[in-house]
């Protein structure tokens, strides 16, 4: 198997690990808020905030590395964005990976500060949401899509 093959292998696990966990707490977590009571909603959280502090570094670095592994190959394409289609797409999806980096710095520096309110989480992990669909769809498209 080639070195490019193990690392899209390596990018996919890591994608669906990292994307099902932020799918699970916009589609699931969010709904179950309204079944159960306050306090044990709140040591749920906190457990979950704990598992995700130990798994995801490891997650991210793997998905990011594999990413910019991958991405060695097209440099060329990615060199000149606006020259085809699948450089373009492809620029843009590394633009959302990279800002949903930033969320993750913003919502430490948050946490940090003790300023990272149940709003504020609930609006950084919606904006994760819709930055992943974006990547996700972007991923397939760049090999779909033409023009
Ligand atoms: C939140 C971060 C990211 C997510 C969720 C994500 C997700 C995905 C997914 C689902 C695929 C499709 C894999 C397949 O169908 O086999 C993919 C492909 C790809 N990703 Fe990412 N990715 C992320 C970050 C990055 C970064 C940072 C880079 C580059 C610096 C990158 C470069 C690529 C490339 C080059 C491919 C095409 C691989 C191929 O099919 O040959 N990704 N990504």
């Amino acid at each position: 198997m080639s070195a490019y093959a193990l690392l899209l292998i390596a990018h996919l696990f890591a994608a669906f690990v990292f994307v099902g966990t932020v799918f699970f707490e916009v589609l699931v977590l969010e709904r179950v808020r309204r079944h159960v009571p306050a306090r044990a909603m709140r040591a749920v959280e906190i457990g979950i905030g704990r598992r995700a502090r130990q798994l995801m570094p490891w997650v991210v670095a793997v998905l990011y590395a594999s990413g910019a592994g991958m991405a060695w190959r097209y440099r060329d394409a990615l060199a000149h964005p606006l020259a085809g289609s699948f450089g373009l797409l492809l620029t843009i999806k590394i633009a959302l990976a990279l800002s949903v980096l930033g969320h993750f710095l913003f919502a430490m520096r948050l946490r940090g500060r003790g300023r990272l309110v149940a709003g504020t989480f609930r609006r950084i992990h919606l904006s994760l949401f819709c930055h992943m669909a974006g990547i996700v769809l972007l991923a397939k498209a760049m090999f779909h899509l033409g023009w």
